[in-house]
């Protein structure tokens, strides 16, 4: 480590003590399960939008067992809203393998919990950390900025070999005494920096507790910090939506399959163009088929250009055969049944927005 680090850790654990954030729900535990269950959900979410989800999974599940004993259409329901699903799918299967394959408890070391679905390098060290006090790097989006700006590290994250370099710079930072308490708050104080005051466009420096060792703002440029080319291409695409309703009010949802956009929800039969829409429907209904609004839902690949169609069926009057059969099962689902399915979460606004009164 460069001897201008030397003090960093020690700074971060005392910084986190009286700066950091000490009372979210997830924290003065050192139950994996709870500890598990919030890394998972704030891997690509808001810590304020997790809030809620946080408290009506543990209310659901207790314990790891309630979970693994759940249905995998309960976790999506439960889900719903939070986007990124295959999180939800990853956490269910990570509960079961808890259960089967280690006797119902996590595994106490990082390396043992990264081979469980779902749990990745960096989520494994926050788990290990916070419940173990293993001392182990994290690096995540927020500490990988937080890191680049202390070390002054400018080499292209796009490289793997870059990467691999700044994991080994982030395991020679970490603490080295105090190891069980000190490694929680480590931790956590990287979270809370990077969630803070070192954010992504304009950096509070000033208010730094390393601001004296940091080569980033010695540089003058924070902010050019971490350095990676690759830019995500987005692409966008246009699909229709239908929108089958019964005079009583229910809708027909599908279950989508497993892989792909919303793989496991339910959600309305998407179609790739309105014509694939109107050549599936029975001539019986095409007087009853109207065009609501557009929208567009925004995925972080890919912008989807939404088109739904209402269309009226009659009392008892079924889907065409094609619809029901194999892959693309679906049922008619009144509105009181909607919140209990996992649905999308525009599609679940859709619904609740424009149902008919
Ligand atoms: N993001 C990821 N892990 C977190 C944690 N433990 N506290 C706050 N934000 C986080």
């Amino acid at each position: 480590m460069p001897s201008t680090l030397v003090g960093f850790s020690g700074e971060i654990v005392r910084w986190q003590a009286t700066h950091g954030r000490n009372s979210l729900p997830w924290q003065n535990t050192r139950d994996p399960y709870r500890v598990w269950l919030s890394e998972i959900m704030l891997q690509q979410t808001q810590v304020a939008t997790v809030l809620d989800y946080y408290a009506r999974f543990l209310q659901h599940f207790p314990a790891v067992s309630d979970l693994a004993a759940a249905s995998q259409d309960e976790v999506l329901a439960l889900w719903s809203g939070l986007g990124y699903y295959s999180r939800a799918r990853n956490l269910h299967r990570c509960a079961q393998d808890v259960m089967l394959l280690h006797a119902g408890q996590f595994p106490r070391t990082a390396e043992q919990l990264q081979t469980l679905p779902g749990i990745g390098r960096s989520t494994a060290a926050a788990i290990a950390s916070f419940c173990f006090g293993e001392r182990v790097a994290i690096l995540d989006g927020n500490v990988k900025r937080v890191l680049t700006r202390v070390l002054g590290f400018s080499a292209d994250l796009a490289q793997s070999a870059n990467e691999r370099a700044l994991w080994d710079m982030a395991t020679n930072l970490l603490p080295t005494q105090d190891l069980p308490d000190s490694m929680p708050r480590y931790t956590q104080g990287l979270m809370d920096l990077g969630a803070t005051i070192c954010a992504g466009r304009q950096p509070q420096c000033l208010l730094c507790p390393v601001q004296n060792l940091c080569g980033g703002r010695a540089s003058g440029e924070p902010e050019k910090y971490p350095v990676k080319t690759r830019t995500l291409k987005r692409s966008s695409r246009a699909l229709s939506l239908l929108w089958a309703q019964r005079p009583d009010g229910s809708v027909w949802l599908e279950k989508r399959p497993a892989s792909g956009i919303w793989g496991g929800l339910y959600c309305l039969p998407v179609f790739d163009s309105e014509d694939a829409l109107k050549d599936f429907l029975p001539p019986s209904v095409h007087g009853r088929l109207e065009p609501l609004p557009h929208f567009v839902h925004v995925l972080t690949h890919r912008d989807l250009h939404l088109a739904p169609w209402i269309a009226g069926f009659r009392a008892g009057q079924a889907m065409p055969k094609a619809m029901d059969a194999g892959a693309r099962a679906g049922a008619w689902f009144g509105p009181a049944q909607w919140p209990g399915l996992g649905l999308p979460a525009p599609i679940r606004k859709l619904l609740l927005q424009d149902a008919p009164a």
